[in-house]
């Protein structure tokens, strides 16, 4: 099957001379890459657990329960792929309280989901960037702000990189993979532009991968090139119809199967396995969409028994009722955030808290006195629960 992938160009870096590969343009060709087979029954079956997800999730009174848990979880994950170490805990908690002991990494996370947000809501409106490069760029300027300073180091954010870069290795000539000369960039980005504008008629799922590992190969930015473009596949999805909210959290997969997701990236590269990633990839969305599937059902079955146990408590209020059905998108609270939420008096929100915490829905966690903090924790422990899977 051997494929021309792409062709290799001297780059001198730090005064080393490497070869650095640009890759031939979207569609893969020579042989062109056939939904068939293995690859069509790994298409079907993804698409069918994503339908899935989507019903799963249209269970539950609001879409906003599994939209801002399944972000969130993304988010998470997207940068635990990095080696960022905060937990889905450590964001909620900071989300609630402005706190946080993991001040670094929980802001790459909170800037993650800004970048995603950003991002949809642009395309959203109708005058608002379409999905390009330019709009990645933007997406980038949010995603790193502030990462120079906390890692050490200017990442350059919202801006294409204008010197040679690497991955893996401690210098480009040992590195595993030396991507495009940066001259070479703009153009690439640009080519990639057009063909997701275009008429491919492969399956937009499958489509949706391909432009990721064309994106990673690229390598445009000098830092945050994982994250934008597993984000670019969140985007994909919902702009081309796969998913009407981005509640796939497919990092989760590639995080479990990192050193084959690296592998996989890399084969298309040396070898033009483009079937081997399309089957990868789409094994992990079938493994993440089914995840997903269990944890918005324990969620659902969760969330039913408390309100029935609310409704049966003599002392159930109504700001009581009110506030657990705010809980799955503000998972920790505080009195104050209670309040603010529910457009509350601090008596009429405490109250509330109380009820809750005395039904056994809200645990206090902070152990203090003053400035307390509730969590709901069968809640967090639902959607966390496919996490020890590791
Ligand atoms: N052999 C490879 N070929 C092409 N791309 C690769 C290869 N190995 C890893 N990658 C991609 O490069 C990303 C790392 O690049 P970079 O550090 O710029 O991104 P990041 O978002 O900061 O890190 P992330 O690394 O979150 O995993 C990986 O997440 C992966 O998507
Ligand atoms: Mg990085």
């Amino acid at each position: 099957m051997p494929r021309t992938t792409g062709n290799y160009r001297n780059s001198t870096v730090a005064g080393e001379t490497v070869r650095a590969f640009v890759p031939a343009t979207l569609p893969p060709d020579g042989p062109p890459l056939r939904v068939e087979g293995p690859i069509d029954a790994a298409c079907a079956r993804a698409m069918a657990a994503v339908g899935r997800l989507e019903v799963a999730a249209s269970l539950v009174p609001s879409t906003e329960w599994f939209l801002y848990g399944f972000v969130r979880k993304e988010a998470v994950l997207t940068s635990q792929i990095e080696g960022t170490e905060a937990t889905l805990r450590d964001v909620l908690e900071f989300e609630a309280t402005d706190r946080t002991a993991h001040e670094d990494d929980v802001a790459e996370v909170c800037n993650y989901v800004e970048a995603l947000t950003y991002a949809r809501r642009e395309l959203a409106k109708p005058k608002g960037l379409p999905l390009s490069a330019r709009l990645l760029c933007e997406a980038h300027r949010r995603l790193m702000r502030d990462a120079g300073t906390r890692r050490g180091g200017d990442k350059k954010p919202g801006t294409i990189r204008t010197s040679q870069n690497w991955v893996g290795g401690t210098r480009p000539g040992n590195a595993r993979f030396v991507p495009p000369p940066a001259d070479a960039v703009p153009g690439l980005l640009a080519d990639l532009d057009r063909w997701i504008h275009g008429r491919d008629p492969l399956p937009a799922l499958v489509k949706a991968g391909l432009a990721h590992v064309q994106f990673e190969t690229i390598h445009p930015f000098l830092d945050g090139n994982g994250r934008i473009g597993r984000l670019l596949i969140t985007l994909l999805l919902e702009h081309w119809g796969v998913m009407r909210s981005p509640i796939l959290y497919l990092s989760h997969s590639f995080k479990r199967h990192q050193r084959e997701y690296y592998d996989r990236l890399s084969a298309v590269r040396t070898d033009g396995d483009w079937e081997g990633w399309t089957r990868f990839y789409l094994a992990c969305v079938d493994e993440a969409a089914e995840d997903g599937v269990s944890v918005a059902q324990r969620i659902f079955a969760l969330t039913a028994k408390d309100r029935g146990r609310l409704m049966s408590h003599t002392g159930a209020t109504v700001a009581a009722i009110h506030l657990l059905d705010l809980l799955p998108s503000n998972p920790i609270v505080t009195v104050p955030r209670a309040a603010a939420l529910l457009g509350a008096t601090a008596p009429t929100a405490r109250k509330a808290v109380e009820v809750l915490e005395e039904i056994g829905v809200l645990h206090e966690t902070s152990g203090r006195q003053r400035d307390r903090v509730y969590a709901y924790q069968a809640y967090l422990q639902a959607l966390t629960a496919d996490e020890r899977r590791g």
